[in-house]
């Protein structure tokens, strides 16, 4: 079952290559692929202030043209820049998110990681998205999928350049006490099926706790980020990064900070 969906994940990228799939530039050089997903704060907000970006792009969040790359929403590669999600978090403004940082980061730490292509999938849109929103099946975690095999089919070695999900949710989560208390459970499901779906059982799984939330069950939701006890699943934490006036979203020189400690958590897989 799982093999099929990967290759009829596959078949579509290729169907769709000849057209979409355009690497011109930037032929099959990318080595290690990493995912982004989850909410807002994942997307990024930093420099974002009603309603508008500031544009303003810290030295760590430079691009790299020829060593980082993002896959577009049309999925071909191209030179990444900040605002990372400003082609897939469409209804929302972004601004500074850890992906750039994370890249130039890692890219210090181990420059043989070889070019990066960072494939963003967050969505945080108004409201944020909640955990059941990215179940298997629905439109988040098959545009993930999609996403993911469609940057894995532009790679010779394909699924296995894909080195980690770097993963920020669950501050809508906190509303109310059922979703607290089923974010564990679906969170882990969560984890499981992308793996399974990928066909990467070992994928490693990088996850932020949440400083705080939109809602009241901020400890539920973080008790049950650290009870996930999956192989390869790794937590670093949000608590105390400085946040944005609005005092809902991570400031940039929040995200830059996060963007460090991710590349850090993720050279420390080995
Ligand atoms: C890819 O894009 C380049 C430049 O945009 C274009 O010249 C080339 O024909 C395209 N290749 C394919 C296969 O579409
Ligand atoms: C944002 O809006 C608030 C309230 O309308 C206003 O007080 C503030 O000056 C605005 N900030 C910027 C940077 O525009
Ligand atoms: C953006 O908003 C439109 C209209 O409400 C909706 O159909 C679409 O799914 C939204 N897309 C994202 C990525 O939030
Ligand atoms: C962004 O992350 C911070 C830290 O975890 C959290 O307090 C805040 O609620 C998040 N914002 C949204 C809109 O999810």
């Amino acid at each position: 079952m799982f093999a099929f969906v990967w290759l009829m994940v596959l078949a579509y990228a290729q169907l769709v290559g000849t057209e979409n799939l355009n690497t011109t530039g930037y032929p099959s050089r990318v080595r290690s692929i990493f995912l982004l997903a989850g909410q807002s704060n994942m997307s990024g907000r930093g420099g974002v202030m009603n309603g508008t970006w500031d544009g303003v792009v810290p030295l760590e969040c430079q691009p790299k043209p020829s060593k980082i790359l993002r896959l577009s929403a049309g999925l071909s590669w191209m030179e990444a820049q900040e605002p990372l999600h400003r082609d897939i978090d469409v209804n929302a403004t972004c601004g500074i998110g850890p992906g750039m940082v994370f890249a130039n980061s890692l890219l210090n730490l181990n420059p043989r990681i070889g070019v990066i292509g960072l494939v963003p999938c967050a969505v945080g849109s108004r409201m944020g998205t909640k955990i059941s929103e990215w179940g298997r099946g629905t439109y988040l975690y098959n545009q993930l999928l999609r996403r993911a095999a469609a940057a894995a089919a532009l790679q010779a070695g394909g699924r296995f350049r894909i080195r980690a999900l770097l993963w920020y949710q669950g501050e809508s989560d906190t509303n109310n006490p059922q979703d607290a208390s089923l974010y564990k459970m679906r969170l882990e499901r969560f984890f499981t099926n992308l793996r399974a779906d990928l066909k990467l059982p070992e994928l490693p799984i990088i996850q932020v706790a949440l400083a705080s939330g939109q809602g009241p069950y901020i400890d539920a939701v973080r008790q049950a980020q650290f009870g996930v006890h999956l192989r390869n699943v790794k937590i670093i934490d949000a608590k105390g990064l400085p946040m944005e006036p609005d005092n809902l979203h991570l400031s940039s020189p929040a995200q830059v900070q996060l963007g460090d400690i991710f590349a850090h958590a993720f050279a420390a897989t080995g």
